[in-house]
């Protein structure tokens, strides 16, 4: 699919953000904007499990769209999770409600690579169900806005996949790391080149940007993020781009959120394989304007506290008039620090999108 199989864009916004381009008003969109916390979307929930609303391209589009309709946001974000690739490659997993994801067999030794995985399983056929969905919702948002396609990255699923559920600790994943250090590669490995492969496919089917979610380095040293978590990153950007110009297909801009990795920070950055850097709450201004400084083609994302969203209105917008103050409003995408929470109030959602909006038009005005 190349952009004139679909609608022409209307708000390229986010776009212009991240090529360092004028924009009248920083752009806004939400990590997790589909989910709990609408009711529209908890409608849909109730008469269909998690996964089927994955599956189903007219669920998945319905479920994006919900977000937008409500809300001046400036992209959607398909619907779907960072598990359908551990599933895609043979692993049961089950989305337990208000407890989360449940693997029933998790891997526990590294003989499990060969019993409990399927290695010559494709992104392409297994996860056709995402693609659609993409194309689907592309058209159906008939060029509003653009649509993000997402994964997770390689650390975060082998530590799922490890652990079989959250965790606070992640020891039996960072065991591997310790103790099993070939397998751990093996792994990481199987998964950057899946995960290339998952995002070449939805940028194919409409995507126009993607982010890759690295949410779990809070657990990790700065030793472990370097050798198990950053080369895979980079391994990934560098695939995907060299993928889409074997496939003739144009580049979109990639965003990593690795969370919790401020010492990694600088080092993604230098990478120059990133687009877009997305931060987390933790990140100090001084961190900010170190990376702003160093890095003057980067764009950058984020980052407020979801826990901010339980602010008055009136705190709410001093929240936001900082943050813009900090991050400035060229090369910036406003967003949260991680995902929103299923309790926030509909209504602090369309104050915080709207106060971005209207305080940073009003900066650059002036
Ligand atoms: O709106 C969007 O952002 C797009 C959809 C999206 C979901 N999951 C839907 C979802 C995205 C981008 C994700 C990413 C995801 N999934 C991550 C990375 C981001 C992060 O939070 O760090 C992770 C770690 C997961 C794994 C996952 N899926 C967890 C831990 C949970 C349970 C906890 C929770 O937040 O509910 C899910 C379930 C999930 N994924 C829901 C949604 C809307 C809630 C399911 C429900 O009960 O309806």
């Amino acid at each position: 699919m190349s952009s004139n199989d679909f609608p022409p864009l209307k708000n390229d916004l986010i776009l212009r953000a991240c090529r360092g381009e004028p924009i009248e008003r920083v752009p806004i969109w939400i990590m997790r904007q589909a989910g709990r916390y609408l009711p529209e979307y908890k409608a849909i929930s109730a008469q269909h499990p998690f996964f089927e609303v994955c599956r189903t391209p007219t669920l998945a589009c319905e479920v994006t769209l919900q977000p937008v309709r409500r809300y001046d946001l400036d992209a959607a974000i398909i619907f779907s999770d960072i598990l359908v690739i551990p599933q895609a490659l043979g692993m049961d997993v089950e989305m337990v409600p208000n407890e989360g994801p449940c693997f029933p067999q998790p891997l526990k030794v590294p003989e499990d690579l060969n019993t409990k995985i399927d290695r010559t399983r494709k992104a392409s056929i297994e996860l056709k169900y995402v693609y659609e969905a993409i194309t689907l919702t592309r058209r159906t948002l008939d060029g509003q806005c653009p649509l993000i396609g997402f994964s997770g990255a390689p650390w975060t699923l082998m530590s799922y996949m490890i652990e079989g559920k959250a965790s606070t600790t992640m020891s039996k994943a960072k065991r591997w790391l310790y103790s099993y250090e070939n397998e751990s590669h093996d792994l990481l490995n199987l998964l950057a080149n899946f995960i290339i492969d998952h995002l070449v496919e939805q940028i194919s089917a409409g995507a126009q940007l993607v982010q890759l979610f690295e949410s779990h380095c809070a657990c990790l040293t700065p030793d472990l993020f370097n050798r198990f978590s950053l080369p895979y990153l980079c391994q990934i950007a560098k695939g995907v781009r060299d993928e889409l110009s074997k496939r003739q297909i144009s580049s979109v801009p990639i965003i990593v959120f690795a969370k919790d990795a401020h010492f990694g920070l600088q080092d993604l950055a230098k990478s120059g394989l990133f687009d877009v850097i997305s931060l987390d709450w933790t990140i100090t201004s001084t961190n900010i304007d170190l990376l702003r400084k160093e890095n003057s083609t980067l764009t950058l994302q984020g980052n407020l506290d979801p826990c901010a969203l339980y602010a008055s209105k009136e705190n709410l917008e001093k929240f936001v008039r900082r943050m813009l103050e900090i991050f400035g409003t060229k090369r910036y995408i406003a967003n949260l620090g991680h995902g929103i929470y299923p309790d926030i109030s509909v209504d602090n959602v369309k104050w915080f999108i709207d106060a971005v909006h209207l305080i940073s038009k009003e900066m650059n005005d002036n």
